[in-house]
């Protein structure tokens, strides 16, 4: 591969949007509130923030390093240092199909609830159980929900095509700022209604009480998920970085965000659960049941859901489109086919994937997998196992295998830039995310 000839991102500021852009999304907005409820929501919180900057900077660190020194995708960067660490590559490229798996028929829904906010028949139901009743519905129907999920194939498809530079800078540019703007507006709307204090509570006071070592492994698994970690997206992304972007400041600017965004998005979703007399654990339907109800109290509320929506499907764009663009640079590069080509055999192969997952939540419960839906194997599989299993591998790559001044030159651009936190990196790196992520997983697997 001619190294000049592969596209860049723009100026740092552009490099930090983007990857922003792959780590904000449903997985902040839709999937932090869900599993933050399900798992005692305050203690969630504080453990969700300490994995992210405990775990998640260091292995984004060390991700974008791989990535921008090999300028590859992520099994040709691992394939650098020899056959054998491909592995670890070809492990994030199923961790990627597995995601896409339920993050398209996610993405779907939103598209779904964006269509009924434009056609203002949201604004009907107003109980949380008529919203409840209304989700459910929906996701039961035998093609609506299918054919959502494969406009959103095709939406990410199209803009893969387009190519890198372009499809996926743009986007995230405008519109990543404009969501930002639409959750504080919401987030303050949700402070002053009746029982708003409860959720704030709910979210805010940790009951460690509530907390085991599988809360623990479920919160580095969310940390994970929301970063864009642990599977190669960001390797990819940063193979397309400049050399003259700072990774430090990188890492923060996109840990930082997403954080503010999760914790932005609880603060929009709990008080207005417990307002309307609505279970924090309801699980994946928490925000398409509240959001609805929320909408309905403001002013010109077909306006907000539909302003609101529509930036959620970009978010969950970007998103989306990080993950396939780590599966279609992989196979563009090592299977030697066209980008076009590439991106197709990808968009053919989720898009079955998601289908079955689409199915499996409603006209057709038979499709399971360990027990439960596809849709919910998949998204337990990818998050608490696949993520935090690619993530320990990536630890010890960068801190036994990488070789140390690649990893520095990368953190300091060559010496050019001051670099203070080597040694906390390094320790981070080779002993301590190593050994949580071990003990954590031995623990849940009930060997500790
Ligand atoms: N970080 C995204 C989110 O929070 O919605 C989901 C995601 C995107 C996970 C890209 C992994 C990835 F490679």
């Amino acid at each position: 591969m001619n190294r000049t000839k592969r596209a860049t991102l723009g100026g740092r500021l552009s490099a930090v949007l983007v990857a922003a852009g792959s780590a904000i999304g449903l997985g902040n907005i839709w999937r932090f509130p869900y599993v933050a409820g399900e798992h005692g929501g305050g203690a969630f919180l504080l453990l969700y923030l300490l994995s992210i900057l405990l775990v998640g900077m260091p292995v984004m660190l060390a991700e974008f390093a791989l990535g921008r020194s090999t300028q590859r995708n992520s099994v040709g960067a691992f394939g650098r240092y020899g056959a054998k660490w491909k592995a670890i590559g070809y492990l994030g490229l199923l961790t990627s199909f597995a995601i896409l798996g339920f993050y398209f028929v996610v993405s779907g829904w939103t598209l779904g609830y964006l269509v009924r906010a434009l056609g203002g028949t949201l604004q009907h139901d107003h109980t949380a159980a008529e919203y409840t009743a209304l989700f459910t519905e929906f996701i039961r129907h035998p093609w609506q929900p299918l054919l959502y999920t494969a406009l959103f194939v095709g939406m990410t498809h199209v803009v893969i095509s387009l190519g890198v530079q372009r499809g996926i800078e743009r986007t995230s540019k405008i519109l990543m700022p404009l969501l930002f703007i639409v959750l504080i507006a919401l987030a303050i709307h949700s402070l002053q209604m009746p029982r708003a204090a409860e959720g704030v509570r709910f979210l805010f006071e940790p009951d460690f009480s509530k907390v085991t070592g599988r809360t623990l492994l479920i919160a580095l698994g969310q940390a994970f998920f929301s970063l864009s970690i642990g599977m190669g997206s960001m390797i990819t992304y940063a193979s397309y970085f400049r050399p003259e972007t700072n990774l430090r400041h990188t890492a923060a600017g996109v840990t930082g965000l997403s954080a503010l965004v999760a914790i932005l998005a609880g603060i929009v979703i709990f008080p207005a659960v417990f307002s309307v007399g609505l279970e924090p654990e309801a699980g994946p339907s928490l925000v398409f049941v509240t959001l609805p109800g929320i909408f309905n109290d403001l002013p010109w509320s077909g306006l907000w859901s539909s302003i609101f929506f529509v930036l959620l499907v970009v978010a969950a764009l970007t998103s989306t489109i990080s993950l396939h663009e780590a599966l279609t640079a992989y196979v563009h590069e090592e299977w030697h086919t066209s980008r076009r080509n590439s991106a197709r055999i990808v968009s053919a192969a989720t898009l079955l994937l998601a289908a079955l997952a689409s199915l499996s939540t409603g006209p057709n419960d038979a499709l399971q997998l360990f027990g439960v839906s596809l849709f919910d194997a998949l998204d337990f599989l990818s998050a608490n196992i696949l993520l935090p299993l690619g993530g320990l591998l990536t630890c010890l790559f960068a801190g036994w295998v990488l070789d140390r001044t690649t990893f520095d030159e990368q953190l300091s651009n060559h010496g050019t830039l001051r670099y203070r936190i080597r040694r906390l990196m390094r320790f981070l790196l080779r002993w301590f995310c190593p050994a949580l992520l071990l003990l954590v997983f031995l623990d849940s697997l009930g060997l500790l």
